[in-house]
C-alpha cells in the first residue's frame, strides 16, 4: 500500500478528534443568537492568535508559498469590530510547539476553513455575512475545496522526515485539544 500524504494522513489521525470538536462546539449553540456568536468570536480571537506565528515562521514559509496572506486573524478582529466583542482575555493560554509541530497546527487551522462552510450557511440565520461580522468563515476568493486543494498540496510538498511526521500528527492532537481547552473556557462549561 502507497504511504499516505502528510495531509491525508492528518486527516486520518485527528478524524475522531476533530468529530468531538465538531459536537463539542455545535452544542455551545454559537449561532443561535448574537451572543452566543460573540463567544465563538472570542474562541476563534484566541486561536487564530495562538497560531498566527506560524504564518510568519520563517523558515516554514521559505517552503510554503504565500504563507502569511492564509492567515485570518484579521478578518477575526474585524468581525470582533463589528459586533462589538473583544478579547475574553482571562486565564489565557500561551502553547508552544515546534518548527514540526507547528505543521499540524496549521493544518487543523487551515482545514477548519472546510467545515466553515457549514458554519457560514448558519451565520447567515442570524444575518452574518462576509460583510458584517462572519468574514472569517467565508471562502477564500479561489473557493473553498479548491483553495483547500492547493493548501493540502502545499503542505504535502514539505520535505519532512517520518519524525517529523510523527511531530506534526502530535501538532494536529494539540491543536485539536487546545480548541477545545478554549471553547470551554469562554462558553464557561467544565471538562
Ligand atoms: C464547529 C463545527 C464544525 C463542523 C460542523 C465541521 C465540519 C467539517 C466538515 C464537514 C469538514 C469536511 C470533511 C471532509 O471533507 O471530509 C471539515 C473538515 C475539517 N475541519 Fe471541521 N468542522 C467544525 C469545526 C472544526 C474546528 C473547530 C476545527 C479546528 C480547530 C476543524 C478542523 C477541520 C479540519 C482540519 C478539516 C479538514 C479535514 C481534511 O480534509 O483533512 N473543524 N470540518
Amino acid at each position: 500500500m502507497n504511504k499516505l500524504t502528510l495531509s491525508e494522513a492528518l486527516k486520518e489521525h485527528s478524524r475522531t478528534t476533530h468529530d468531538a470538536v465538531d459536537h463539542l462546539v455545535m452544542s455551545m449553540q454559537p449561532f443561535a443568537n448574537h451572543d452566543n456568536y460573540r463567544k465563538f468570536l472570542q474562541t476563534q480571537f484566541e486561536f487564530h492568535s495562538t497560531v498566527n506565528p506560524i504564518y510568519h515562521n520563517e523558515k516554514l514559509a521559505a517552503q510554503f508559498e504565500g504563507l502569511a496572506e492564509l492567515s485570518r486573524l484579521e478578518r477575526v478582529k474585524s468581525d470582533m469590530k463589528d459586533l462589538q466583542v473583544t478579547a475574553y482575555g482571562k486565564d489565557v493560554e500561551v502553547p508552544s510547539y515546534t518548527d514540526d509541530e507547528a505543521i499540524g497546527w496549521l493544518y487543523c487551522v487551515e482545514g477548519s476553513n472546510v467545515g466553515a462552510a457549514i458554519l457560514y450557511k448558519e451565520a447567515g440565520k442570524i444575518d452574518l455575512n462576509d460583510d458584517f461580522g462572519a468574514a472569517h468563515l467565508a471562502a477564500h476568493p479561489d473557493g473553498r475545496m479548491p483553495h483547500w486543494r492547493s493548501v493540502k498540496a502545499k503542505i504535502d510538498a514539505l520535505p519532512i522526515n517520518d519524525e517529523q511526521r510523527q511531530a506534526a500528527m502530535k501538532g494536529a492532537d494539540d491543536a485539536f485539544a487546545y480548541f477545545k481547552r478554549v471553547v470551554r473556557k469562554v462558553y464557561g462549561v467544565a471538562e
